[in-house]
């Protein structure tokens, strides 16, 4: 058995967007996505978002089983986001941390491979060596596997939106961590 992180290109991500749909529905489903909303994800924002600028997605690949993935892009007005975030936040968070920054849009382990440190190191390739000033991000407001995550890795809260927590992180990544 061999796993292993890689890099997939839109491409990559648009040729193997059934698998990623795939990933998502399973991992998303415990927080009430239905299949409705992995159609969305795999014909609306996944080709939407895989053409956006310095997107990036990172997958686990364990043989040739896709186990998880994470990506995001650089946010920019005009995105539906990006321009809910300016609306919501308050003034000073969207000063301070707007603008060049990159979106983390998704991270998904399946639920069998959680816990072993694969969404860490998911995050991790993803946020490594950005040349974003700043990476922003919107989870859930209640204690999730995926808040703990964030939160153990430094993200700050941002701002409360009214229906998730704004997070923040300055980059580049390592840099920001804690010794
Ligand atoms: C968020 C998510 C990607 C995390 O994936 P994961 O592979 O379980 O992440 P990790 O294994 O790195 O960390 C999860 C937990 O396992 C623990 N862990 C990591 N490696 C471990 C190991 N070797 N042994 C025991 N526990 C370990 C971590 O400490 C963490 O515990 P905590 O949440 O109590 O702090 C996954 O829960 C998921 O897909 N959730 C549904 C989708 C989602 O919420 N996405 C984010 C939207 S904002």
């Amino acid at each position: 058995m061999s796993r292993e992180i890689v890099t997939w290109s839109a491409d990559e991500v648009l040729a193997n967007a059934d698998r990623l749909a795939a990933v998502y529905g399973v991992a998303f489903a415990a927080y009430g996505e239905t299949d409705d909303d992995t159609a969305a994800f795999r014909h609306r924002s996944l080709p939407t978002h895989a053409r956006r600028d310095d997107f990036r997605c990172v997958v686990v690949l364990d043989d040739d089983e896709l186990i998880g993935f994470g990506y995001g892009y650089q946010g920019a007005p005009g995105q539906y986001w990006t321009d809910r975030v300016a609306d919501l936040a308050p003034p000073a968070v969207v000063r301070g941390w707007l603008g060049g920054h990159f979106e983390v849009v998704e991270l998904a382990v399946l639920p069998a491979s959680q816990g072993r440190g694969l969404g860490g190191a998911l995050h991790d390739a993803l946020l490594a060596d950005l040349p974003h000033p700043a990476a922003l991000l919107s989870t859930w407001q209640y204690d999730t596997p995926a808040r703990r995550l964030y939160l153990r890795r430094g993200w700050q809260p941002l701002a409360e939106l009214p229906d998730a927590t704004l997070m923040g992180t300055r980059l580049p990544f390592g840099a920001a961590r804690p010794a």
